[in-house]
């Protein structure tokens, strides 16, 4: 009797706290005894820069003409110790993505797209690779706890150097690449065994805290003659209290990576469940860095869930002198595209829900190591792509300045900004619309 009814007309509700994402959950860990990775970043709803606006100058503020009067987009990075800071001619950077989550032709159009607009791009859990030198005209090199591809040589062809401590996705986790991914070169770089998963570690070997730090940054300063910026990233957690003993360890640039941020693989637990959203983060870095008096001598750089140009100014407008990306370069170099929806079902996953990311068989050829998918994709046309959509950033953020009255992007402030929500409000520090109210009182 029931047979045509639908599930609502039946008086079926599906439970808020058992929906059927979580139902799915507990069934395939009961089947599998196997805990959830994937790649990407937290899917949950988060506060986020979405939940912020502009307040566009009308009678009390002059707003400048798009076409006539200059907006500058450009950034100086390391101007603290380094005898080469980085100049860039756009806020947008590209986040470190190793090789090994991505091909060697993926990594080598980062490079290309981010070299023609001037910005830099970042090398990754795995080491340097000669095509993504060859292609990057600013390169920060990362140095992580698991060391893996790290050697002295490459440190000194870098720009920068990026000690990571952790990242938005996990902080306190280390590293992951399935063993699919393991390919003769990925294995030899590292010096690990071909096909076997890897974990990495999730802590520097040699120190135990701050003090150690130090000494390891005057370590890579020595060796590449303070001529590079170092950089100190670390995971959005207790923002605050990292950003203020970065800074003491002699950091010349912070990146602060909120919890949104993409990673390659990491367990889902982790994912949506430690960290502080990126909204939440940006205030307590800048709070630290004020209070040491020295806000924009030590460059923040923001990442975790930057999608467009609103996003770069309103992270700009609460302190951070730079963003960086990972996820949105990879949509832009072509990842997930639906003309692969067929191929991208078949591996259990479907375009755009990018739930392949640590599978290493991405039909688009960027997130893997096999060598007939990698050859699918095309590094010059990845790297024209990415350089179009880093141009679009560059504009949406310089269209919304302009609307402020900002003849730089670095004038935007929080006074430019309200807030939608109240949790919002109280996370980036600005009033909620239509209110001179800010919610909480700082730390
Ligand atoms: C495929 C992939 C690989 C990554 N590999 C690294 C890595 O090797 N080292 C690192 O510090 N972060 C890594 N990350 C994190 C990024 O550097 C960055 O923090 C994050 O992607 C920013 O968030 P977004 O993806 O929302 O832009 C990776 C992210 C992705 C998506």
């Amino acid at each position: 009797m029931t047979d045509n009814l639908s599930i609502e007309q039946r008086g079926l509700r599906e439970s808020a706290t058992f929906d059927r994402t979580t139902i799915a959950a507990i069934q395939r860990a009961a089947e599998t005894g196997i805990y959830d990775i994937r790649g990407w970043g937290a899917k949950r709803k988060l506060p986020h820069f979405d939940d912020l606006l502009f307040l566009g100058a009308s009678m009390s503020r002059y707003p400048l003409e798009g076409y006539r009067e200059r907006c500058d987009t450009d950034v100086w990075l390391g101007t603290r110790n380094a005898k080469y800071p980085l100049h860039l001619s756009t806020p947008v950077t590209i986040a470190g993505m190793s090789f090994g989550a991505l091909s060697a032709g993926a990594k080598e159009a980062l490079g290309r797209g981010a070299s023609e607009v001037g910005t830099s791009t970042t090398t990754g859990d795995g080491g340097m690779t000669p095509e993504e030198r060859g292609q990057s005209k600013h390169l920060v090199y990362q140095y992580l706890p698991s060391r893996y591809g790290m050697n002295p040589d490459d440190l000194r062809k870098a720009d920068a150097i990026e000690v990571v401590l952790g990242q938005g996705a996990k902080p306190g986790g280390g590293g992951m690449l399935l063993g699919q991914k393991i390919s003769e070169r990925v294995a030899a770089m590292r010096t690990l065994p071909e096909g076997i998963d890897q974990r990495s570690a999730c802590r520097h070997p040699d120190w135990t805290g701050p003090d150690d730090l130090a000494i390891k940054i005057n370590e890579l300063r020595e060796i590449t003659d303070w001529e590079k910026p170092i950089y100190v990233k670390v995971g959005a957690s207790r923002t605050y209290y990292d950003v203020k003993l970065a800074v003491h360890s002699g950091a010349d640039v912070v990146v602060v990576d909120g919890m949104q941020g993409g990673t390659a693989a990491t367990q889902e637990v982790f994912i949506e469940h430690v960290g502080i959203p990126t909204l939440a983060a940006i205030p307590q870095a800048v709070q630290a860095l004020q209070e040491l008096g020295v806000h924009r001598e030590v460059q923040l750089i923001v990442s975790g869930g930057i999608r467009n140009g609103a996003d770069v100014a309103k992270a700009m407008a609460l302190g951070a002198d730079a963003v960086a990306i990972g996820t949105a370069a990879l949509i832009a170099l072509g990842d997930n595209d639906p003309r692969y929806a067929k191929e991208y079902e078949a591996i259990g996953s479907a375009a755009g829900y990018y739930d392949d990311f640590q599978d290493g068989r991405d039909p688009a050829g960027i997130s893997t190591q096999d060598p007939e998918l990698s050859a699918r994709f095309d590094p010059v046309l990845g790297g024209k792509r990415l350089a179009n959509f880093l141009r679009v950033m560059t504009m949406e953020a310089q269209t919304i300045a302009r609307a402020c009255g900002k003849a730089h992007l670095q004038h935007l402030e929080p006074e430019d900004l309200v807030a939608i929500s109240i949790e919002a409000a109280a996370m980036a520090r600005v009033p909620l619309a239509g209110t001179g109210w800010i919610p909480g009182s700082g730390l």
